[in-house]
């Protein structure tokens, strides 16, 4: 018998890959998707709880499941991910119809517990050690890697991958909530990376990004070898079928030379750095115990200009952290300015229970300052982002073609020729359009408009013996 699953996954690209494992787990005992909660036997959440609003949306979600649970209460309804890590039992105060409550470092327990849950009712919980439990290789182990099955038809598209080389965060930036529901920073062995890297590529995946909360801090020691990101994506370079390698999010501070000469010099790697800078006053980073200053950021950015003058860089943004005044957020201004990022992703600070600044400071910036210095971030940000897109203008870049442009999934465009989405190599959005049988390949693009988010080109046709050979 079929059962059917409804998932429903906020957060990180962490949590999209968790999800991705969970859905894969659980198709293998039969359960398909269905993306309605009427028709579910099992109802998931993967939840995240970086900011306020993300933990919102799924108490109201839970919220109106409650009638739902009262007429069919063989519905299992569990909640997964950070804000379970997080909350632990409380969620059974807001949503006692709750069947299952799992930490992200617990997701291989899912399809048994949904079992055990629907045979005998109750409150089931499995969860990681805390963070403060003692024993530090304890904590460790409680936080188990879910990496075991790789479906191709549950990846974002099939030829594209996440891998997760590190789970964790050992930076306990003050305001962050992730050391804390995601555990100790562990990178994994090198040797299940290559063979899972191998898998996605017999399965004709072509482009990886790995994921690490600092995932340029990645390290696995073996007897006498260390293995640093620098030799991780040479090995992965090293694989067949593989074209393109990304990884992300990068910790300022642990920038170093051999990971920028690598993305130099290995031709598969994107050269494309997403280095979250969070503020540009030193006061405010020290506030947040960031670990580097501005001129530290400063000459990285340095460094990257002169090893790689072509990369892209964008950045996140926290603004209206505790007692940030107006000059201190000029200084961010102007960080945005001095580094013309590709993109900043720019957020509203939100006190996080439980994390030193909710402890030590109050969350003191009244939210119109905080939304004022957003939107005036963010406008900066984006004229930024348009003027170094018009350079861009008559070039010809490669694009890996993704799928339908947001316009035609919107749309539901079911034609052959149709608007269609891709990348290019240093992470610039592409649309333009193309017959569908062109997704999954790398293709010229030559641009021809531009807003601050995009580029819109044409497919470069080819003269193959003297005839036109159109590639739409
Ligand atoms: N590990 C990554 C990302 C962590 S969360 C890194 O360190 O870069 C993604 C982004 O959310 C962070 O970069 C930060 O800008 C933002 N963020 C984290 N905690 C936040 C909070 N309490 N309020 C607002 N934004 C937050
Ligand atoms: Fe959070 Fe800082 Fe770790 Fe990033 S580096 S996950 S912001 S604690
Ligand atoms: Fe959110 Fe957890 Fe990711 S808190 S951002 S889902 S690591």
């Amino acid at each position: 018998m079929t059962k059917k699953l409804y998932i429903e996954t906020v957060g990180c690209q962490m949590n999209l890959l968790d999800s991705e494992m969970v859905v894969a787990a659980l198709r293998r005992q039969g359960y398909e998707l269905t993306d309605s909660t009427d028709d579910a036997d099992t109802i998931l959440f993967n939840t995240c709880s970086v900011r306020q609003h993300a933990e919102d949306k799924i108490y109201s979600a839970l919220g109106r499941l409650r009638a739902t649970k009262q007429a069919h209460p063989d519905k299992v309804i569990g909640v997964l991910g950070c804000m379970a890590q997080k909350d632990q039992k409380t969620i059974f105060d807001r949503a006692p119809y709750v069947d299952l409550v799992v930490g992200p470092g617990q997701l291989q327990q899912v399809p048994e517990l949904i079992e055990q849950a629907r045979e005998k009712p109750g409150q089931y919980v499995a969860l990681s050690l805390d963070r403060k439990a003692g024993n530090l290789d304890a904590i460790r182990r409680s936080h188990e890697y879910f990496d075991p099955l790789r479906d191709p038809t549950m990846r974002p598209t099939p030829f594209q991958a996440y891998l997760r080389i590190q789970i964790g965060c050992d930076k306990f930036c003050t305001y962050c909530i992730v050391p804390m529901t995601r555990g100790p920073e562990q990178g994994r062995p090198p040797e299940q990376l290559i063979a899972e890297a191998r898998v996605l590529a017999d399965q004709g995946c072509k482009e990886i990004t790995l994921l690490g909360q600092t995932v340029n801090s990645y390290r696995h020691v073996d007897g006498g070898r260390t293995t640093r990101l620098s030799d991780l994506l040479a090995q992965l370079h090293e694989i067949d079928g593989i074209e393109r390698l990304k990884f992300v999010t990068n910790y300022p501070k642990d920038m170093t030379d051999d990971l920028l000469q690598a993305v130099r010099d290995l031709k598969k790697v994107s050269h494309y750095l997403h280095v979250p800078a969070q503020s540009g006053s030193d006061d405010v980073l020290k506030r947040m115990k960031r670990g580097y200053t501005v001129a530290d950021y400063d000459e990285m950015m340095a460094r990257i200009r002169e090893t790689i003058p072509e990369a892209s860089v964008s950045s996140d943004f926290i603004v209206g952290f505790c007692g940030e005044t107006e000059e201190e957020f000029a200084l961010t201004v102007e960080m945005v300015e001095r580094h013309r990022f590709k993109n900043s992703f720019i957020f509203k600070y939100s006190e996080r229970p439980g994390t030193t600044a909710a402890k030590l400071r109050p969350d003191d910036v009244p939210e119109e300052v905080k939304k004022r210095r957003n939107n005036d971030l963010l406008a900066v940000q984006n004229r930024i982002s348009e003027e170094d897109n018009r350079p861009f203008l008559g070039r010809k870049v490669e694009v890996l073609v993704e799928g339908p442009s947001k316009l035609s999934l919107k749309q539901d465009d079911q034609s052959e020729v149709l608007q269609l989405t891709g990348r290019t190599m240093c992470d610039r959005i592409v649309v333009f359009e193309g017959n569908r049988r062109l997704i999954g390949q790398t293709l010229p693009i030559a641009i021809v408009d531009y807003t601050p988010f995009t580029l819109h080109g044409s497919v470069v046709t080819r003269h193959v013996h003297g005839i036109t050979a159109g590639a739409v």
